[in-house]
């Protein structure tokens, strides 16, 4: 498989390659660089760009002067490796006083600090010229449901959504808000656990125009559910602002594997539909591949690097087989058998009305519904041909 390079648009988080592999259970396992030092060995392996929360590059409670420094170092380092900052994200789940939530802690005092702490980073996210905002409620949630007034909190969780996005237009910044959904960790429940309930949610905002999604593979399995048809959902409501790609396998905690490494299957029809759209046609995903793994607490430096490559490694063979997938006649025939691209059409015809279907005979009246329950759809054979791509 080739080199990854810039035009393939790669990017990683701060927080991936440099975490140190401290867990629940034990200290880590790493030493810990200095910000601009993953971000020239990340381009080095071919990455466009680099993300990171405040805290990542600049500890929680520096000073203004130590701030400025390290962030004009870090620019420097970013700009000379000719990296690109795609995304900026805000820790509002580290310090001990976001242990109840930031934009919902039942502590006003704490949501005051919360939407001061995240502006702030608005304004940085801007400087360094990133088109996405990231916003992961991490703290969002609660352990047990009596602790948390829901209503209040989902309207406390708007007050603060709304209120940054419209600092950002205010600003007149080029950025959007994409919100990150993920059902638990380190929350027992975090509220917007899935793409579906931050689209529900996004409806409800005043400046919800700005306001998108940044599903992760990880969260939405962790919930059972299909990380590709969150994918298409959100592109469907125009909504898929950014990514974060990961593997996960099976509901369980948050494993954060290189992308693949999880549910492979899945990741492939992921890189179809990222890769090579919708088979009808639609909105596509232009956007960055933006990875949020976790090198393994078993790997050293070395292991951080590698998996590092993985994830695009990964993603490369992905596109390689889902081209040559949607390419082959023997797949567009089964496509077609299976009725896949008759799902474009319309169910009324061109300017026919209800009256119409209704007076319409064939449709119901006459209509063998037994006959029509003989068709074979022949999905295993697709899918079948999908896994010769794949593994064969
Ligand atoms: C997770 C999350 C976080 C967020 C990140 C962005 O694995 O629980 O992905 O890593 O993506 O904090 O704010
Ligand atoms: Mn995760
Ligand atoms: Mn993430
Ligand atoms: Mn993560």
């Amino acid at each position: 498989v080739r080199k990854p390079t810039p035009e393939d648009r790669f990017s990683f988080g701060l927080w991936t390659v440099g975490w140190t592999a401290r867990d629940q259970f034990g200290e880590a396992s790493r030493p810990a660089l200095d910000p601009w030092e993953y971000a020239t060995k990340l381009a080095e392996l071919g990455a466009w760009g680099v993300t990171f929360h405040d805290d990542d590059v600049v500890p929680f409670g520096s000073d203004d002067a130590t701030r400025e420094n390290i962030l004009k170092t870090f620019k420097k380092a970013v700009d000379d490796a000719g990296l690109v900052v795609e995304m900026v994200t805000t820790n509002t789940f580290s310090h001990p006083v976001f242990k109840d939530g930031a934009f919902t802690s039942n502590d006003r005092s704490v949501r005051r600090f919360a939407l001061r702490k995240i502006l702030r980073n608005v304004d940085l996210a801007a400087e360094m010229g990133a088109e996405t905002f990231v916003m992961w409620g991490g703290r969002e949630g609660s352990e047990y449901d009596g602790a948390k007034d829901v209503h209040a909190a989902l309207d406390r969780y708007r007050e603060g959504i709304d209120a940054v996005a419209g600092y950002i237009k205010d600003k007149g910044y080029g950025l959007r808000i994409a919100l990150e959904p993920k059902p638990n960790e380190p929350r027992g429940d975090i509220f917007l656990p899935t793409v579906g309930h931050a689209l529900g949610f996004i409806a409800e905002l005043e400046n919800g125009d700005i306001v998108g999604l940044n599903p992760e593979t990880g969260h939405e399995q962790m919930a059972g559910l299909n990380y590709t048809h969150g994918l298409a959902q959100a592109l469907w409501s125009d909504k898929l602002f950014h990514i974060d790609l990961n593997g996960q396998r099976s509901i369980k905690y948050d494993q954060d594997l290189a992308f693949g490494h999880g549910d492979l299957l899945s990741a492939f029809f992921t890189v179809d539909l990222l890769e090579n759209g919708f088979p009808g046609g639609g909105p596509t995903y232009t956007g960055p591949r933006h990875f949020d793994y976790k090198p393994s607490r078993t790997e050293g430096m070395d292991g951080v690097w590698d998996s590092a490559a993985a994830n695009m490694e990964m993603y490369l063979l992905l596109a390689e087989k889902a081209k040559a997938y949607r390419a082959d006649p023997e797949v567009q025939e089964a496509m077609e058998a299976a009725g896949v691209l008759e799902l474009s059409e319309p169910t009324l015809g061109d300017g026919e009305t209800l009256a119409d279907l209704l007076a319409d005979s064939s449709a119901f009246e006459d209509f063998d519904a037994d006959a029509a329950a003989r068709r074979e759809y022949g999905f295993v054979r697709l899918n079948q041909l999908a896994m010769r791509h794949l593994i064969g």
